[in-house]
């Protein structure tokens, strides 16, 4: 266990995330620069690290690169080096091959790699150990998502003083999908170092606690729960443990529980107090408003319309090209309407964004062939010289063009087989300003519990799917207005602001019932 006379920085708030929220972009020039990164948790941050001395811990987006610490707008900016390896094991192999299908219902079938899994937790150490450098005395560290899950216990070890928050931005998964990760010891403990969890919806932070229950035996009351330090020699432990039982213990075990509850007790450890609770995130309303605000803005909407053939109905998908989005799914029904003659291409046009993801992942080449060639086909057996039936852009645009394209369309396509949250449809919501348009949102999201007045969809359900699809396309001015405003309301009352301002508050009250008298 670390003492207090670590070496300390200079921030007094640090945000540690994968990326750094700043992308690298080419002037006219030919020069490299910075440009602020688009995105609600960016924003949603970027007033509180100017209020504060903050600092934000993250990697560049490229491999054997390393670079100094460097500020850019209101950000203090500190680059994580990786290597090739690195990006290899750790990102695209363990974060994206392994923990996301896994915390995605295994939706794809996720990789288990011990050489992965190694590397994952030198680059966590990395990262903690940056953050410790940058932190200053009882500083508040927040840990950003499922690639950094052992920092939270990695910066206690190294700076008991700190103030930890960790918020998930995908789901988290029920124990009995949870409980095949090899390493699942080491991520809930890795997790429980934080003072306060932060889930997207009730359901995940639910699932956390039981799995913590159930694999560690760490019982939460409500929302709380006593957690003991485990000592660096007991992660060893741990891992010599795993090696034994690999794969022949799918299930936790109660023995094991009663025996970590007995040795917990036995040692004289530092305890504290873990909550985990959710926190569903969201956009920056004011941001997109303002920009769905402007003549410009509007004009272009415009001339997609134009450029499309002034369709009747324009229905809009945006996603990153991942299998998580049921992009698939959508093709199928909407190909099906055309083939029905319920749909023409002369009335109605698709729009679909997949943006460029995690490019050398197995799942992701194998899944841009398949949509591709769904497009392909559609487009062949339905396109006119004048018309296409799915007009397909691999591409990432700018907010201004994304929001261009909300204000063009007459329904979002939203058909998630499962989604942390989904904030393109809040955006989508956000930026019709006339309450017009309609969102068809599946129940598989986080974003579907906070805005019960979308037509909500199983995307499994292709027969329901078209339904909703000619629903949308039928609907009265009255009932897009009627529903609209329902889910505005919404999305007005709970913007990211507040999201990260109440996550803060929580943390910063959770960690003064932890510093409160200790309980004889
Ligand atoms: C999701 C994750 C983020 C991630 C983003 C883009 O929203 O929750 O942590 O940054 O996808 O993925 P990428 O792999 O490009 O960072």
């Amino acid at each position: 266990v670390a003492s207090e006379e670590g070496p300390v920085g200079d921030y007094d708030f640090v945000v540690v995330a994968n990326r750094l929220p700043v992308d690298r972009t080419v002037d006219e020039a030919g020069e490299s620069t910075w440009r602020r990164s688009p995105g609600g948790l960016v924003s949603a941050l970027a007033p509180v690290m100017s209020s504060h001395s903050g600092a934000w811990v993250g990697w560049h987006g490229a491999a054997d690169e390393e670079l100094e610490p460097f500020d850019h707008d209101v950000f203090h900016l500190v680059p994580v080096r990786l290597s090739e390896g690195e990006v290899r094991r750790y990102y695209e192999g363990f974060s994206n091959a392994t923990i996301w299908p896994l915390y995605h219902d295994v939706i794809a079938p996720p990789e288990f790699h011990r050489t992965w899994w190694d590397t994952y937790r030198a680059v966590n150490r990395r990262f903690a150990e940056s953050a410790a450098r940058s932190a200053s005395r009882n500083a508040t560290v927040w840990v950003q998502d499922y690639q950094l899950q052992l920092v939270p216990a990695m910066l206690r070890h190294l700076r008991p003083d700190l103030t930890i928050g960790f918020f998930d931005h995908i789901p988290f998964p029920p124990l009995e999908i949870f409980a095949q990760l090899p390493w699942r010891k080491q991520v809930l403990t890795g997790l429980l170092g934080a003072d306060l969890l932060g889930f997207q919806r009730p359901g995940d932070a639910q699932n956390f606690r039981r799995c913590c229950d159930q694999i560690l035996g760490v019982q939460f009351d409500g929302e709380r729960a006593e957690v003991t330090q485990t000592p660096q020699e007991q992660h060893e432990d741990e891992e010599n443990e795993r090696f034994r039982r690999a794969y022949t213990n799918a299930m936790p075990n109660v023995t094991s529980r009663r025996r970590a509850r007995k040795e917990r007790l036995n040692r004289d450890l530092p305890t504290w107090i873990a909550r985990a609770t959710s926190y569903p995130i969201s956009i920056d309303v004011e941001a997109v408003t303002e920009m769905a605000s402007l003549a410009s803005t509007k004009r272009r909407a415009r001339q997609i319309r134009e450029e499309l053939g002034n369709p009747k109905t324009i229905y809009l998908g945006v996603d990153r090209l991942d299998y998580t989005k049921g992009i698939r799914h959508r093709l199928k029904a909407y190909g099906e309407l055309l083939n029905d003659g319920d749909l023409t291409v002369e009335s109605s046009a698709m729009i679909q964004v997949a943006s460029p993801s995690r490019e050398r992942v197995a799942s992701y080449i194998e899944l841009r062939e398949q949509i591709e060639g769904m497009v392909g086909r559609l487009n062949g057996q339905f396109d006119t010289m004048s018309h296409t039936a799915i007009r397909y852009l691999h591409h990432g645009y700018p907010f201004e063009e994304m929001i261009a394209l909300y204000l063009a369309s007459d329904v979002l396509v939203v058909s998630s087989l499962r989604d942390g949250m989904n904030l393109v449809a809040k955006e989508f919501v956000v930026s019709h300003l006339d309450h017009t348009g309609a969102l068809v949102l599946s129940e598989f999201t986080g974003a579907a519990e906070q805005l019960p007045d979308a037509i909500q969809i199983n995307p499994h359900d292709i027969d329901g799917f078209k339904e909703a699809l000619l629903y949308a396309k039928n609907m009265t001015i009255e009932e897009q207005q009627d529903r609209m405003k329902g889910m505005r309301e919404q999305i007005f009352a709970h913007d990211v602001e507040d999201w990260s301002t109440r996550f803060l508050e929580d943390l910063s009250k959770t960690r003064e019932d932890n510093l409160g008298p200790e309980p004889s």
